[in-house]
């Protein structure tokens, strides 16, 4: 088949190379010049690991082509996915204009084929029915379009196998012929299929993502019980976890959670219920819990360093991204900066995005982990990337001023930090 994605960040680069590898023609409309050279060039311009290799192979293949016009690209493809940012305007609310400045433009593309336009991009309950308005009040009479919900559930540092091996492949409209090709493209992945209407598939999306953000928050509010009485949060959590209905996935507490999807996705359901008049005092809990996670973190390195030099180990939301949107790392910097320590950090991949954001000359980025001890006064471990797991005990120990660490991602045993001589300090373990 072939098939148009406009937008080239982590949804619409990822689903592009798969569906190229998959066999598909596939164009991909971008905006920037110089970011479409690049991805021409086979530079993916953001960090995931694998997508190097399957750009490059599929731009030899032939079958991924990078343009800035929609004209050739719209007119042959039988789906086009919209990927554009959604990112969270002051109200919360997802911020639209960019799926409706592409629509007009696919609109104005579309040739005299039967067209499915679908976004891909995560938006609010109500946005499709927005892009098939503009589809119809811009396009030509001959051309024939339908619009679709086709959710991307992948998530960053894992965003190839998510989206080559779903869990379920979710497939929104009110148009049969556009359920039946959207079907027909997917039907090389494995996974359940969900075939629903157009309101269903939009609020699966937010549904999901609430949902994990609701686990994390949970998990976050029993370590704050935890602190407080001597219970041990990770204990607790496998307990229950034990059972089935329950489970122990997604659940693990820490700094709270980043990145560019939960903090945007549960304001923006938060908004849509309001307008709803429906009550999100739930929703509205899960943020300020991820919040309170950092802040309280803060405020044990406040209360228990002596000095004023930190250094911290991760940066990242996450591991194995560069991505630092909502990062808790940054909170914590810049409120350590704000009480006049020094910090030194390493992170294995986010070092330039931090810097482009926190100029402050007190704040020193280095490219090894154990740069980043010498004379510092505590080290803070906030992403847990895999080179952090095993620690080099006595060089850690001889390079720091004193032995203690603030882990906010519990990824050290408190018994064995204990016994190599450590003040440890976890999420919810006494
Ligand atoms: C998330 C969802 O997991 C994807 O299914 C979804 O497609 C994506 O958002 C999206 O909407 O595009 P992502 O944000 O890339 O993916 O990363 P996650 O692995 O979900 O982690 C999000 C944050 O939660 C991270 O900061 C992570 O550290 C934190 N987290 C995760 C916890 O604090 N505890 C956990 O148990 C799990």
């Amino acid at each position: 088949m072939t098939i148009t994605i406009v937008g080239h960040g982590y949804v619409g680069l990822v689903s592009a190379c798969v569906f190229a590898d998959f066999g598909n023609k596939v164009w991909v409309i971008g905006h920037s010049p110089e970011k479409l050279q690049r991805l021409k060039n086979g530079d993916p311009i953001i960090y995931e690991p694998g997508l190097a290799e399957m750009l490059k192979k599929n731009l030899k293949a032939g079958r991924l082509i990078f343009t800035e016009s929609y004209d050739e690209a719209v007119k042959e493809s039988s789906v086009v996915f919209i990927t554009v940012g959604t990112p969270p305007k002051k109200d919360g609310s997802a911020d639209l204009i960019a799926v409706f400045h592409v629509a007009q433009n696919i609109a104005k593309n579309l040739g005299d084929k039967f067209t499915v336009v679908s976004c891909k991009s995560t938006v609010p309950v109500g946005t499709n029915l927005d892009v098939e308005k503009i589809l119809n009040k811009n396009k030509s009479k001959k051309a024939t379009i339908a619009v679709a919900s086709c959710p991307e559930f992948l998530r960053e540092g894992s965003a190839i196998s998510d989206t080559v091996t779903p869990d379920r492949v979710v497939i929104g409209s009110n148009d049969k012929k556009a359920i039946e090709i959207l079907l027909e493209l997917h039907s090389t992945f494995p996974g359940k299929r969900v075939v629903t209407n157009l309101p269903s598939a939009e609020l699966i999306k937010y549904a999901s993502n609430s949902m994990l953000a609701v686990k994390i928050s949970f998990a976050n509010l029993i370590s704050f019980y935890c602190e407080q009485t001597g219970a041990d949060v990770e204990m607790v959590l496998d307990a229950v976890g034990m059972d089935k209905r329950i489970g122990r996935v997604f659940m693990y507490p820490g700094i709270g959670y980043g990145g560019s999807c939960f903090p945007k996705d549960v304001q923006a359901l938060t908004d849509t219920g309001k307008n709803l008049a429906i009550d999100v005092s739930m929703l509205e809990a899960v943020e300020k819990i991820n919040h309170h996670a950092r802040k309280l973190f803060v405020d044990k390195v406040l209360k228990h360093v002596g000095g004023k030099t930190i250094a911290i180990w991760g940066l990242a939301f996450k591991p194995d991204t560069d991505d630092i949107r909502f990062a808790p790392s940054v909170y914590i910097i810049e409120r350590l900066l704000k009480e006049g320590f020094s910090v030194k950090a390493y992170d294995a991949a986010a070092m330039s995005n931090v810097r482009k954001i926190i100029s402050d000359p007190k704040l020193t980025l280095v490219d090894e982990p154990y740069l980043a001890l010498a004379g510092a006064d505590a080290l803070l471990v906030l992403t847990e990337w895999n080179e952090f797991k095993e620690l080099n005990v006595q060089n850690v120990k001889k390079l720091l001023n004193s032995p203690m660490l603030f882990d906010g991602r519990n990824m050290y045993d408190p018994e064995k930090m204990k016994t190599d001589g450590f003040t440890y300090f976890g999420i919810g373990r006494n």
